[in-house]
């Protein structure tokens, strides 16, 4: 008997031992503070992805049916807003048709611009929830979000659970959880949701993502992007303080795709590439503390003033990213392009290098003049302007000159909204897709995540589901093409 009651007493001692031990394995492998639950796998911090769900199919190449008449309700009418209503009045075949702010003095302040435009007035929405009535409405096709990024899923769900389009500004979500909330809300509603990224729009990028999907550049294989932008005349004019009160509470590029959108087109990203992890780094906060001890009356902040990150892609590319919204700087969104056979450059000074340009007098045979510096600079004006003209993207042969004078962003805001009234009319599959906006949006929490776990690779999720690879090259889509 004694025997056995050893036996019971050692087994005993064996289980709370495994798991005591498989606990702490647990606890050391599992990474806390995340949207959904990550994990130390092979190095790498993975989240995890959820399967999806029965009914719902992939939005590649989704095509809605034509809308004749694209009827609009935007959402969030503060700084960026307004500017969105009055690029709409300027697009035939559009109508709008339902304004929302949190405060309706601003919601109906848009109402300016409809009748400056000869326009109707729109219905008006206000408080926290009245977007919820504009989503219920069943004469919008698009719901246009430009609210602060912490209302962005909320209304961009609602309004899909809705049948709405949604088109949300950038970034369209802060977390990987609200990121796949989006793509399963689009593929089960079968809606598009695209992130309004305009900077794809921008017309140096469109020249030099033409010239690199003919392959001037030869085969790509690093490109960079950043938002570098002081804010500091900005911060006391987000409403209810919604971004300084963001950054001050998460480190990590919050703000990544006005460099990194552009930078993933040229790249096929899920268009036969796919982004496979990044590092991230942040310095410590210096004038990020200052804004928020004169703003918000805190000492502490958790966004580092300067932020790098590098992507690795399933194809042996590489990203490398910044963010600076502090420091006394140009305006810099960094944008080069590096292939095996050129280079493209837009800040601080737009600059092209082509192979043979490069060559100098090694073309005729001869010994370099390691002295002669010009051989390794830009394609000379010429050269360039050339080349531009060759490589005029499309969409500025079509409506650049227009665009330029309606502006936004000197027009790329407005080619960006013409290309999306463009697709829903002609019932195309939009320029940027679900799948584009949850790749460009997770940055901020895994950028996050990596600083806070010094610097360990981060996978990016593959939100297509293994689909990465279906596409050949990104493609965009016109009426009659060939
Ligand atoms: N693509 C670009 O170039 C660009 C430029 C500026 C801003 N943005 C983006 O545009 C968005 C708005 O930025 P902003 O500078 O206009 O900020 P903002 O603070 O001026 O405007 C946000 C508006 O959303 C409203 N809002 C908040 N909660 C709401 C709710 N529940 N329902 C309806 N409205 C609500 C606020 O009242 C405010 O008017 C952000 O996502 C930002 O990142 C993009």
């Amino acid at each position: 008997m004694k025997h056995y009651k050893s036996h019971f007493y050692a087994l005993i001692c064996l289980f709370f031992a495994t798991n005591a031990l498989f606990v702490s394995c647990n606890q050391n492998t599992g990474i806390s503070g995340t949207s959904l639950p990550a994990r130390i796998e092979n190095g790498m911090i993975v989240f995890d992805e959820p399967h999806r769900a029965a009914g719902q199919q992939s939005m590649l190449q989704f095509a809605a049916d034509p809308i004749p008449v694209v009827r609009v309700g935007f959402v969030g009418l503060g700084m960026r807003g307004p500017d969105a209503v009055e690029r709409f009045c300027h697009i035939d075949g559009t109508s709008v048709v339902a304004l929302c702010d949190k405060y309706e003095d601003r919601a109906v302040a848009c109402q300016k611009i409809l009748s400056g435009a000869g326009r109707p007035e729109a219905a008006v929405y206000s408080g926290n929830e009245g977007y919820k009535e504009l989503c219920e409405r069943d004469d919008i096709d698009l719901v246009y979000i430009c609210t602060n990024w912490q209302m962005h899923v909320p209304v961009a769900l609602y309004a899909l659970e809705h049948g709405k389009h949604v088109a949300i500004e950038v970034p369209s979500a802060t977390t990987i959880e609200d990121c796949w909330k989006l793509v399963d809300a689009s593929e089960r509603n079968r809606k598009h949701c695209m992130i309004l990224e305009n900077c794809c729009y921008d017309f140096f990028e469109m020249t030099a993502l033409n010239m690199a999907q003919h392959g001037v550049f030869g085969e790509i294989l690093h490109v960079e992007g950043a938002y570098i932008h002081n804010l500091e005349p900005f911060w006391k004019h987000y409403a209810d303080n919604w971004r300084l009160e963001y950054n001050q509470q998460h480190d990590g590029d919050q703000y990544s795709t006005h460099g990194y959108g552009p930078d993933c087109q040229v790249l096929d990203i899920h268009r036969g590439d796919k982004l496979n992890y990044l590092v991230s780094m942040s310095t410590k906060s210096v004038n990020g503390k200052k804004r928020a001890k004169e703003i918000m009356n805190t000492e502490e902040f958790a966004q580092g003033d300067h932020i790098c990150t590098l992507v690795k892609t399933e194809k042996g590319k590489t990203i490398s990213i910044q963010h600076n919204t502090f420091s006394y700087r140009p305006y810099n969104r960094l944008y080069q392009i590096t292939g095996s056979d050129g280079f493209a450059n837009k800040y601080p000074s737009e600059g092209f290098t082509f192979k043979p340009d490069n060559l100098g007098d090694q073309a005729d045979g001869q010994v370099p003049d390691i002295e002669n510096l010009n051989i390794h600079g830009f394609a000379p004006a010429d050269v360039v302007a050339k080349m531009k003209e060759i490589y005029r993207h499309p969409f500025e042969k079509e409506i650049g000159m227009t665009a330029k004078e309606i502006g936004g962003h000197g027009g790329m805001d407005y080619i960006m909204d013409w290309r999306l009234v463009y697709c829903l009319h002609n019932g195309l599959p939009l320029d940027i897709d679900v799948y584009d906006t949850a790749e460009w949006s997770c940055m901020g929490e895994l950028t996050e995540t990596s600083i806070r776990n010094n610097s360990m690779p981060v996978k990016v999720p593959d939100f297509t589901r293994g689909d990465w690879d279906k596409l050949d090259g990104l493609k965009f889509h016109f009426v009659n093409e060939q």
